[in-house]
């Protein structure tokens, strides 16, 4: 991969000096939907999959993008000095955010770039390809720069800039995530306070599949937004009977004795989901820990119908592949990941079934959809890197 977008940054930026090459990877989220808004627990992994990068320091303050993923734009160009959002900027919007990002914590940024970038994560999947773009880029800015930031903080300017400079209201899972990521591990994360512990996924016998729905979507424009608001309302109402500083801090059984504090049955249903969510997070890590896969299969399922009928972000094209998926045997868990409206599955299934899970899931959801569903068996990786 490193010879080919060397190849393509050459072609098409000229080749005149030494450039440097990174990567960052993509994330899935194995259960703990969200829960990371909501100061609760989530426990995602990061991917071999992800975003590749060349970049080379410029002697102005030009700043000149080229996407491997959307040729037809070909080069777009900004500037250091005027970092700010523009619709027609497309998706350099990501690391422009996080260079301003960056300027806003105090760190100087001060020479351009050109930047090349490649994903092979499917764009709007679901596997965080945004995410994965700005734990790259933050990472870039520090090896260039010589920041003093380590990767944890990378993740929260990723943030910051997802929030106030792209204006989705993310959590932190999917920078943290990216940022943090362990080959064959998956992050459990209290997002309350960001304290967190690896934990080994030794799938012997089993593969994770990642079913992509291919319905298109943008964060931006899907209900995340609203879903978060809701959630902040129930908190306050709730606040008006218990002491607590976030959902995550509920146990079903408090949820359930103060929940008619919520004055809207819509908005009980989002906190409930919140609240098993995240108990059932906790649940599934400890089954995990003692071995007890099916366990957590069930765990996850359970996890799907809670976003499908409390949450209500699973839509037609997930909710057909998952219960597709149901159907099938050598299926120890599968649900809806990551924000949902769109995007994908991710789905445990033995060995020996994969094949056939590929075939009859893919059948049954071309029936009922009218389109192709994309199968992806994935590997867990490290964080970002410089090749
Ligand atoms: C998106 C957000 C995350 C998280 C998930 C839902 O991926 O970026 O912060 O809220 O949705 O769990």
């Amino acid at each position: 991969m490193r010879e080919i977008v060397l190849r393509k940054f050459k072609e098409i930026f000229g080749d005149v000096s030494e450039e440097g090459v990174y990567f960052a990877p993509g994330r899935v989220n194995l259960i703990g939907e969200h829960t990371d808004y909501n100061g609760g627990h989530v426990f995602p992994c990061a991917l071999t999959i992800g975003t590749y990068a060349v970049v080379r320091p410029r002697q102005d303050n030009l700043l000149k993008f080229y996407s491997m993923n959307f040729e037809e734009l070909g080069i777009i160009t900004s500037s250091l000095s005027d970092l700010k959002y523009e619709k027609e900027a497309d998706w350099t919007n990501y690391p422009k955010g996080v260079m301003w990002a960056f300027e806003q914590k105090g760190f100087h940024i001060n020479a351009g770039m050109d930047l090349l970038l490649y994903g092979n994560i499917p764009n709007g999947s679901g596997l965080s390809s945004s995410a994965s773009v700005e734990v790259l880029t933050g990472y870039i800015l520090r090896d260039l720069f010589g920041f003093d930031v380590s990767n944890q903080e990378i993740a929260l300017i990723g943030q910051f800039a997802e929030n106030h400079f792209n204006g989705v209201n993310c959590g932190i899972m999917d920078q943290f995530s990216i940022a943090m990521g362990k080959k064959d591990h998956a992050i459990f994360l209290d997002t309350s306070d960001l304290t967190y512990e690896y934990a080994p996924i030794l799938l012997e016998g089993a593969k994770i599949i990642i079913v992509g729905s291919n319905k298109k979507r943008g964060l931006g424009d899907s209900k995340y937004n609203e879903r978060r608001t809701e959630c902040e309302t129930a908190l306050q109402e709730l606040q008006q009977v218990i002491g607590i500083n976030s959902l995550g801090e509920l146990s079903e059984e408090l949820f359930e004795t103060y929940k008619s504090a919520i004055k809207d049955e819509i908005r009980i249903k989002r906190a409930k989901h919140a609240v098993y969510e995240n108990q059932r997070t906790i649940k599934a890590v400890k089954a995990l820990k003692n071995n007890k896969i099916e366990e957590f299969g069930l765990l996850m399922n359970a996890s799907h119908v809670s976003l499908r009928d409390d949450y209500e972000v699973t839509g037609v094209e997930l909710d057909t592949l998952v219960e597709a998926a149901w159907n099938q045997p050598g299926v120890i868990g599968a649900r809806m990941t990551g924000a949902g409206f769109g995007g994908c599955t991710v789905n445990i299934v033995k060995d020996e079934y994969v094949d056939q899970f590929i075939l009859e899931v893919g059948k049954r959801y071309k029936e009922a959809i009218g389109y192709d569903a994309d199968f992806y068996v994935v590997e867990i990786g490290d964080g970002p890197c410089k090749l």
